[in-house]
């Protein structure tokens, strides 16, 4: 019998000692990897199924780019959320660990901030103003994820549309706060002020999901946590700085990068389109309106004022 090096022999002990631990027969195991196909690059990460998943609606060729896009966008934001949620359910977290979490944010933000181009530089807007027809009443700004990540990150009380931000009391319900978010009452119909359909088919699916996430997170979301945290937390200039570069990231460079590719294809000279949400965009995308901050403690009162404005 081939005598096999102690190292193997060792690995064979431990493997027996885990499948034991379990319950289980090692050599059953063993036998299973007699049989399994070695992985392959295509089926880890599922390529066929990736590659499968770009339907766009028209002929339009450039509709391809912004389907790809789009489900870029929600791949970053996923992994935005991954970070996020490790930041928010962990018990203690060490100085290092937040700056991991945040700095990892941030990178994801950075790199989306810079490849909006994609759209606003790698469309024609004649096949764009085609394709978008296709589209109604579908919006990005029904994207679930965008939402959740802003709860991740703040408070709901921050999150309100700026008419309502300082009127509830501090024992109003996350329910009546909820009602008040800023995207509910911004998406309206530009005649009527009524709901957009955009708006309605999102709450209905959503609101539920999104009001319980915001109810679980009351006090766990980044800006409560780094709130209640320890002083050498609250101090850290590290972590104040990767803070407020989120704040900058969220709430000011991407929304002024998506602003650019509205802009860019919804302005004909002083024409404006009307979004495929039906709604009055140019009022409503510009982040000096909208105002919403994480983390407002750590910005002065006129920065808050001004946030946004271009100087
Ligand atoms: C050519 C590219 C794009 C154009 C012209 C565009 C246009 C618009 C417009 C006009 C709105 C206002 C709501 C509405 O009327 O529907 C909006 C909202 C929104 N879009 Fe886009 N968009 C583009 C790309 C994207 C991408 C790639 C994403 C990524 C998911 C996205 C996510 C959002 C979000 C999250 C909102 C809501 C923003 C908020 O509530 O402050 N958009 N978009």
């Amino acid at each position: 019998m081939k005598a096999y090096p102690e190292s193997i022999i060792k690995k064979i002990e431990a493997l027996e000692k885990k499948y034991a631990e379990m319950g289980q027969d090692m050599p059953s195991y063993l036998d299973g990897l007699l049989y399994s196909n070695i992985l392959s690059y295509w089926d880890y990460i599922h390529l066929d199924t990736l590659l499968s998943i770009q339907k766009p609606k028209t002929d339009c060729k450039d509709e391809m780019i912004f389907i790809t896009y789009h489900q870029i966008t929600e791949l970053m934001f996923r992994l935005i959320i991954a970070e996020a949620e490790q930041l928010c359910t962990d018990k203690e977290q060490p100085q290092e660990v937040w700056i991991k979490h945040l700095s990892r944010i941030n990178r994801y933000f950075r790199h989306l901030i810079s490849s909006f181009d994609i759209m606003i530089q790698g469309m024609d807007k004649d096949a764009f103003r085609k394709f978008r027809m296709a589209l109604l009443p579908a919006s990005g700004f029904q994207s679930v994820q965008y939402r959740k990540i802003e709860i991740y990150s703040s408070n709901l009380r921050q999150l309100l549309h700026l008419k309502y931000r300082n009127t509830f009391q501090e024992d109003a319900s996350l329910n009546t706060l909820y009602q008040h978010i800023y995207w509910k009452s911004s998406n309206r119909e530009l005649k009527s002020g009524k709901k957009t359909l955009t708006l309605t088919m999102f709450e209905e699916k959503y609101d539920e999901i999104l009001l319980n996430l915001a109810k679980s997170l009351q006090t766990q979301n980044i800006n409560s946590k780094y709130l209640q945290a320890h002083i050498d937390i609250k101090n850290n200039p590290d972590i104040i700085k990767e803070l407020k570069n989120l704040d900058l990231n969220a709430n000011l460079f991407w929304l002024l990068a998506h602003y650019g590719a509205a802009d860019a294809f919804l302005r004909d000279k002083q024409e404006i389109i009307v979004a495929t949400g039906g709604t009055n965009w140019q009022s409503y995308l510009p982040p000096q309106y909208q105002k919403i901050m994480y983390f407002p403690s750590l910005w002065t009162e006129q920065e808050s004022a001004d946030w946004g404005r271009v100087k």
